[in-house]
């Protein structure tokens, strides 16, 4: 049975008069103790699947299921088997970090729940903060509290969006590290991000939406696998000759030049060099998932029957 399963989920929102279409016929299933990455861009519908999924939001056709429980017909099984960290910082600021743990844990009908709150408390940094109350927390330390949250019930499948958005370098060590020895132990996690190179790091599987539409769904390593291109970095201060500007991202003085291969880097120099350009620390290596993503994003909308879809 799959942890999760989308079939042909759709969502159309409905707002002063107009129509959009957030989530067009998506479809696909994670296995049970997976590491699944969630990606796409700004308003591809990532939330919007993950609030369907959580219950929070009705979608206009298709279903979902957490274990087998449909997230509708069967939602306080489906409810009880997930732990959704949101990306909206939601918190009551009257209670401290532990009560809002124990409240939570109540909500889930889960007593003499003291020594797991104090693992989570430990493994997620909060351990000094635990009679702090949620308003005297800054706002990297309520993500915590928000991990901790989704995690009070011990859920067989764990649903991250967004968890490390604004957090410090040493807590997303910390929160990896916790997630992963959850994802070790069997739980299913689902996650969403905008740093390409977590989900490179950590997912197993990812989906790539855009628009509303599954446009990439593969393993990790067949998606990097899949363009086979040399990545060349460099600095520069001149402008990026026209006929680069096509397969080339620039980033402030960074410039990256995709090049299937050698006589395509000799190429590249040979143009830099033609237009009196001067790049200073060229490197060459492999394309990481950002090129990946940035290929795919950047394509044509392919149709469902050009998605490349891993058995
Ligand atoms: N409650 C809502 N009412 C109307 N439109 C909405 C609502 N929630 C989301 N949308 C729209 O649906 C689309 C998908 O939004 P969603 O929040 O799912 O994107 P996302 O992939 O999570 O983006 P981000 O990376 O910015 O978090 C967007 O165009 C958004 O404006
Ligand atoms: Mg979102």
């Amino acid at each position: 049975m799959s942890a999760v399963s989308f079939q042909n989920v759709s969502k159309v929102y409905r707002t002063a008069g107009r129509e959009l279409k957030a989530l067009d016929g998506v479809s696909f299933d994670i296995q049970p103790g997976e590491f699944f990455g969630l990606l796409g861009p700004n308003g591809a519908g990532k939330t919007t699947l993950i609030s369907i999924l959580a219950g929070l939001t009705r979608a206009s056709g298709g279903s979902v299921s957490v274990l087998g429980h449909d997230v509708v017909n069967d939602f306080a099984a489906a409810r009880k088997a997930l732990g959704i960290v949101p990306q909206e910082l939601v918190f009551d600021p009257f209670f401290s970090v532990r009560e809002t743990l124990r409240i939570q844990s109540g909500y889930f009908g889960v007593k003499n729940n003291g020594a797991w709150i104090d693992e989570l408390l430990q493994g997620l940094g909060l351990a000094d903060k635990a009679d702090a109350n949620m308003r005297q927390l800054s706002g990297g330390m309520k993500r915590r509290v928000l991990v901790a949250q989704a995690l009070v019930h011990r859920p067989p499948v764990i649903v991250l969006d967004e968890p490390t958005a604004g957090v410090d370098v040493e807590l997303r060590q910390t929160l990896w590290h916790f997630v992963a020895r959850l994802n070790k132990q069997g739980h299913t996690v689902l996650l969403t991000t905008h740093y390409l190179e977590e989900a490179e790091a950590l997912c197993g599987r990812i989906a790539m939406l855009k628009l509303g539409r599954v446009v990439a769904l593969d393993r990790t390593s067949a998606l990097l696998a899949g363009t086979a291109s040399t990545m060349m970095r460099f600095k520069m201060d001149q402008a990026l000759p026209a006929e680069l500007a096509s397969h080339a991202r620039v980033t402030g003085r960074i410039v990256q030049v995709t090049a299937h291969d050698t006589a395509e880097v000799e190429r590249v120099l040979q143009i830099l060099r033609a237009n009196g350009c001067q790049p200073e620390d060229l490197e060459i290596g492999r394309a990481d998932l950002e090129d990946v993503f940035l290929e795919i994003m950047q394509g044509a909308p392919r149709s469902l029957d050009q998605v490349k879809v891993a058995v």
